[in-house]
């Protein structure tokens, strides 16, 4: 099959810079769920081929967004003079042999058996059978109306600017996925012209062809009209997410995991969990999570591409990305934790702590008030309150090792590069940048005196 999507419009009306379908739905590009959405179809049809996305508009970013999908040929549409236009664009790219399906990349929602019962139904309605797909929409303000006989038979369908008022009236829309066989539609597209209300050309006029010709047109009515909507403005990509998310809450609430409010949780990727796990309000999941089995995450973090082992409690108001976090340790609340963490089993990471290209072993703790960057620390190592590795000399990065059993103390600083020796403790205000020998007690600091017979100054009278 032939799987064309039309993305090379304007979007006047998003009034952005950023082309349309690079806006992001549920954290990726609209245009990324079309293409899901067309190779599911593919697949599910038992195909295989190309899938021709026409662009125009900012066709340079959408095919930056998109140069790794080996899958995907861009078709430039230039100028922009209709959907009609657009399909014709792609003429060259497709098999006359099997039919050509036609996706809009600003309708994000469809579902992939929706589109799957479009093309039964045009398979059934015979060879030469065209496929619509459309909807009933209470408001069918802006979209283009089916219009039928008194038979029921689907005639043609009228743009909302070239439709009569009696015409606006019809609730039933087109919802611009079409389906046709690939010759006929090639003939048909030939003949289109401009002459309508938005001098453009229409796809939607190789119905009235169809029609002309005697070729079945079979309108499938979607259920869920929500797959219908489309993107037009802010307005509707904001209903759109929270649509989206919806379906992914409840995605996990039917995967067990307990969501304190299935209407406060955002997934911008891909969240996989385990078993029995709990997610209070208001979390932000990016790119690919993984929480596993008993996992809790307290209310209002925000997770980015991390790997939580089983048992691991996450407090909440915690910003991680890129870490790989053990199994039953405790994070949070207010910690950080910036590209790449590894923390083992039983870590303890605190309030105010921020963790930075380093690793800790096995029940390490840095319970408050820490910076940790570019470090290797040992196991059961307990970073005191206050403890800054001070990585960076202005110029350069330097690594440092917390080896196994080391204690430091309240507001101790480790210049980097530098080494702290196993079971070494390190005393409360040090600063220390040179070798810290293991087992031994380190202190780097002035001796505290004390200034016999001192007095306080006293204020002078003023006369
Ligand atoms: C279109 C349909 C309308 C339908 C509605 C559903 C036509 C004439 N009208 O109207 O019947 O109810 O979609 O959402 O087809 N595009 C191009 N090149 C162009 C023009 C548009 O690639 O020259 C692409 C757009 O990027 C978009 C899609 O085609 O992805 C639809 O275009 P849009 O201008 O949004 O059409 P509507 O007015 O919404
Ligand atoms: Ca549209």
């Amino acid at each position: 099959m032939n799987i064309v999507i039309l993305a090379a419009g304007q979007g006047k009306r998003m009034r952005s810079a950023l082309p349309k379908v690079l806006h992001p739905l549920a954290g990726r590009p609209m245009l990324a769920h079309v293409l899901a959405l067309a190779r599911a179809v593919r697949a599910q049809a038992g195909g295989d081929g190309r899938i021709v996305v026409v662009i125009g508009h900012g066709a340079q970013a959408v095919r930056s967004a998109f140069k790794h999908e080996a899958d995907v040929q861009f078709v430039l549409q230039e100028p922009q003079l209709g959907t009609g236009h657009a399909v014709q664009q792609a003429v060259p790219w497709l098999d006359e042999a099997t039919p050509t399906l036609v996706l809009y990349g600003d309708v994000p929602l469809l579902r992939a058996q929706t589109v799957m019962r479009l093309l039964q139904a045009a398979c059934a309605a015979g060879r030469a059978g065209v496929g619509l797909l459309t909807a009933r929409l209470e408001e069918p303000h802006g979209y283009g109306r089916i219009v039928r006989d008194e038979a029921g038979h689907v005639r043609r369908i009228v743009e909302e600017r070239d439709a009569s008022a009696e015409e606006r009236l019809i609730t039933e829309v087109n919802t611009g996925i079409l389906v046709a066989p690939t010759p006929a539609l090639k003939r048909w597209l030939a003949c289109l012209s401009a002459d309508n209300a938005q001098g453009e050309y229409y796809l939607t006029d190789v119905v009235t062809r169809a029609v002309a010709e005697g070729a079945p047109v079979a309108a499938v009515l979607i259920q869920d009209t929500e797959e219908a909507l489309g993107v037009n403005s802010p307005l509707q990509l904001a209903r759109l997410e929270r649509i989206l998310q919806r379906r992914l809450a409840e995605q996990l609430l039917d995967a067990g995991v307990r969501l304190a409010d299935p209407a406060r949780i955002d997934v911008r990727g891909e969240l996989t969990v385990g078993t029995d796990v709990v997610i209070d309000v208001g979390n932000v999941f990016e790119g690919r999570v993984h929480l596993g089995d008993g996992v809790r995450i307290g209310p209002h973090n925000l997770i980015r591409d991390c790997t939580i082992g089983a048992g691991t409690e996450v407090l909440g108001y915690c910003y991680l990305e890129r870490a790989t976090i053990g199994a039953r340790a405790r994070i949070g609340p207010f910690a950080r934790t910036r590209p790449e963490v590894t923390l083992a089993d039983e870590v303890h990471i605190g309030n105010f702590v921020e963790v930075k290209n380093s690793s800790f072993g096995h029940a390490s703790k840095a319970n408050h008030l820490a910076y940790i960057g570019d470090a290797t620390v040992g196991a059961r190592v307990n970073i005191g309150a206050g403890t800054i590795v001070a990585n960076y000399d202005g110029a350069n990065k330097h690594h440092t090792v917390i080896e196994d059993d080391v204690h430091t103390g309240s507001n101790s600083v480790l210049v980097a590069p530098i080494t702290v020796g196993a079971g070494a403790t390190v005393a409360a205000g040090s600063t220390v940048s040179r070798h810290v020998p293991a087992g031994k007690l380190t202190v780097a600091r002035v001796r505290q005196t004390t200034v016999e017979g001192w007095q306080r100054p006293t204020k002078k009278s003023s006369n």
